[in-house]
């Protein structure tokens, strides 16, 4: 498998082939929808993708979040995130979240927060928000995960995350 994970170009095509990969990951539109609406606002603060053969692939995107107490904007929310069907189960979601999670602990962000699967996201260092009295607005109990990008990461953050208003056109 010769992948190459990069950042997405600004062009119409990178686009297209992008949202084709939401939509045929998760069967259905909203989450190819919410990619285009987290563009539009700006709020696509972080996005990487993973191409074979020059195809894309997988592709996730980090967007600002909203912490009840002690925000200091330098936490992001991971979503969506998703592998074209055909490429599920090879490695290629572990590779594109490990470049991630490396790119932003070079960065000033601090924590990282998903609500997701905790047998998959656990292999990254997540672990559930509420051990860190932090806890979304989807009842997604220890489905509800943080993880500190450096020492002392999630120190100060308290109580409810608001994801960006875009994911509040999501159907469920
Ligand atoms: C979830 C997803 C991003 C994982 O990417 P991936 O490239 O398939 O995952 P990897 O190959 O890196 O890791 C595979 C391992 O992750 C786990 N895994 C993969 N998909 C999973 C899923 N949907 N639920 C639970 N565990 C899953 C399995 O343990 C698997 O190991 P195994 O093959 O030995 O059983 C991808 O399957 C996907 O796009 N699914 C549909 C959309 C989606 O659910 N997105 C995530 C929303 S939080």
């Amino acid at each position: 498998m010769s992948l190459l994970i990069r950042r997405p170009r600004p062009d119409p095509d990178d686009l297209n082939e992008i949202l084709a990969v939401h939509r045929a990951a998760f069967g259905r539109e909203d989450e190819a929808r919410l990619v285009e609406q987290l563009r539009a606002s700006g709020r696509n603060t972080f996005e990487l993708l993973a191409e074979q053969h020059g195809e894309i692939v997988a592709h996730l995107l980090f967007s600002p979040i909203r912490i009840e107490h002690g925000d200091d904007n330098q936490a992001l929310g991971l979503a969506p995130m998703a592998v074209l069907p055909a490429w599920q189960r090879r490695g290629v979601g572990t590779a594109l979240i490990h470049d991630a999670l490396q790119a932003l602990a070079a960065s000033p962000f601090r924590a990282v927060v998903v609500l997701g699967d905790p047998a998959y996201y656990g292999r990254f260092g997540f672990t559930p928000a509420s051990a860190f009295h932090l806890h979304d607005i989807y009842g997604g109990g220890d489905a509800f995960m943080a993880l500190a990008l450096c020492e002392g990461g999630l120190h100060d953050y308290r109580g409810q995350i608001d994801y960006a208003p875009e994911f509040a056109n999501l159907t469920d």
